[in-house]
């Protein structure tokens, strides 16, 4: 009988989507292993963090969970912890020793050995480490316990090649790697078939997708998936993230706009609105070809939703660099922006920079980008006061049971009185009223078919 048998099992995740995948498919992998995976961490016999190194910030709250959970633990060592993804992959077994409530390192290419770490741990008491690149891991992608039975995330590729001097992903996460087309879509197959109405194709750089030999030998590109996965039934939308603008081809807009399934909205970091930092954050793209990009995109797909990723405060950033990302928010007008205060990383170009930009100014331009945003938000998701969006229902809004929380075409969030049984059914709304980040909703009273939020 295994070791982790009838344990309880917690998983705490950091970051991006894909370490929600990755957080999927370990749950997947100690279920199999005879644990009982709880929603309660105080419960929990194994911990698990799951963990992000984007920012300084995300491992400081790491750091803070794990020294607390040590604190807790009774004299039988329970809770086990184990600190697996990004910040394993960083650190490694240096994590030990300033974290010495730790009982399992686990990096990010060998997450199909962490219930065997686990297994080892328990039965020795001893530390078990493993940051490991020599094998990346593959094999049991499509597996996992998947947290939402209307939407489920698919990985389509791992890792990135891009090395943007500020971003520490590509020394934790390995070479950009596709995965073959056919498992992609066997794997979308059965979600569908299981009753998932929406998938979300995920990568760092979904773009630049080359997925391994088709039919006639030729490498399967982004929109040529894209068209693979629109074409499965039973599927009513389709998702992807994120874009990076130097690898949007041509054909991405009208492949956006021509098939049905495919939601009018892209999540394209601009990251900054000056060309020479953009040169110096190794991006490939200046603030006019990004400008280009977008018009295109907002041509052949009227009322696409753009959102995007900016950093402020980035080594050097001169008053005037900082106005051209200014200027070109008020050019572009974004549905959304996810906005961060630089943050130095270990291994990166950028952390050998001179870092100008003394923190309570990088503080005052994220405040500043962060309010302008706000206001842009709110005053696109007004507009759509009195108009009707089409709202896939994932279930009931966290802060009132009592209503049900969903995402337009557009991914806008909406929020609107319905049954927890019209979970999965795609509804028309009316929007009622809305704020910056949300749309307050209630039933359209025609049903017809709303292809945009706009
Ligand atoms: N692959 C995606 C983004 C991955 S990280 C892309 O290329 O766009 C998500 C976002 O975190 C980035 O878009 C960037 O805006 C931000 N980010 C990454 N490294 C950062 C750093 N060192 N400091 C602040 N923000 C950072
Ligand atoms: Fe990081 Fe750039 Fe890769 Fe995105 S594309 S993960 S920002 S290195
Ligand atoms: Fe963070 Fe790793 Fe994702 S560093 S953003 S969890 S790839």
């Amino acid at each position: 009988m295994s070791k982790t048998a009838k344990l309880k099992a917690y998983i705490r995740t950091y970051g991006c989507q894909m370490n929600e995948r990755d957080s999927e498919v370990i749950a997947g992998l100690l279920v199999q292993h005879g644990c009982e995976m709880v929603d309660d961490g105080e419960r929990a016999d194994i911990y698990i963090l799951n963990t992000c190194s984007v920012r300084e910030h995300a491992e400081d709250r790491v750091r803070g969970k794990v020294n607390l959970l040590s604190l807790k633990k009774g004299s039988g060592g329970k809770p086990l912890i184990a600190l697996c993804g990004c910040m394993a992959q960083a650190h490694g077994g240096r994590l030990l020793r300033a974290l010495p409530g730790l009982d399992v390192v686990c990096g990010t290419h060998r997450i199909p050995y962490l219930p065997a770490m686990i297994e080892e741990s328990l039965e020795t008491g001893a530390k078990v480490v493993d940051v490991s690149d020599d094998h990346p891991h593959q094999a049991p992608l499509r597996r996992g316990i998947r947290k939402s039975r209307v939407k489920a995330w698919v990985s389509i590729m791992r890792g990135c090649d891009n090395f943007c001097s500020y971003c520490i992903v590509p020394y934790v996460r390995g070479r950009e790697v596709s995965r073959r087309p056919g498992d992609i879509v066997h794997e979308v197959e059965g979600l569908a078939g299981r009753g998932y109405r929406e998938i979300t194709l995920l990568g760092q750089n979904v773009n630049s997708y080359r997925g391994g030999a088709s039919e006639d030998g030729d490498l399967c590109d982004f929109v040529r998936l894209l068209k693979m996965v629109n074409g499965i039934t039973g599927l009513s939308r389709i998702r992807f993230v994120t874009s990076h603008p130097k690898d949007v081809s041509g054909g991405l807009p009208g492949a956006i706009s021509r098939m049905e399934k495919v939601c009018e909205h892209i999540h394209l970091p601009v990251q900054s609105g000056s060309n020479t930092v953009l040169r110096r954050m190794n991006r490939n793209y200046t603030g006019e070809r990004y400008a280009e990009i977008v018009e295109k995109l907002r041509e052949e797909v009227p009322g696409i939703a753009v959102t995007t990723d900016i950093i402020a405060g980035f080594p050097g950033e001169t008053a005037r660099e900082f106005d051209d990302t200014v200027s070109l928010m008020e050019e572009i007008l974004f549905d959304g922006a996810y906005i961060f205060k630089y943050s130095e990383r270990p291994h990166t170009a950028a952390a050998g920079m001179e870092d100008t930009v003394p923190m309570g100014l990088k503080k005052e331009r994220l405040r500043k980008l962060i309010d302008l945003q706000m206001g842009i938000s709110r005053k696109k998701n007004r507009a759509l006061i009195g108009r009707s969006v089409e709202v896939l229902a994932e279930g009931e809004s966290p802060k009132d049971p009592s209503m049900l929380i969903g995402r337009t075409r557009g991914n806008r969030v909406a929020v609107f009185p319905g049954e927890s049984a019209d979970a999965g059914r795609i509804v028309s709304l009316m929007v009622e009223d809305a704020n910056a980040t949300t749309l307050y909703c209630r039933k359209a009273e025609r049903k017809r078919r709303i292809t945009n939020d706009q």
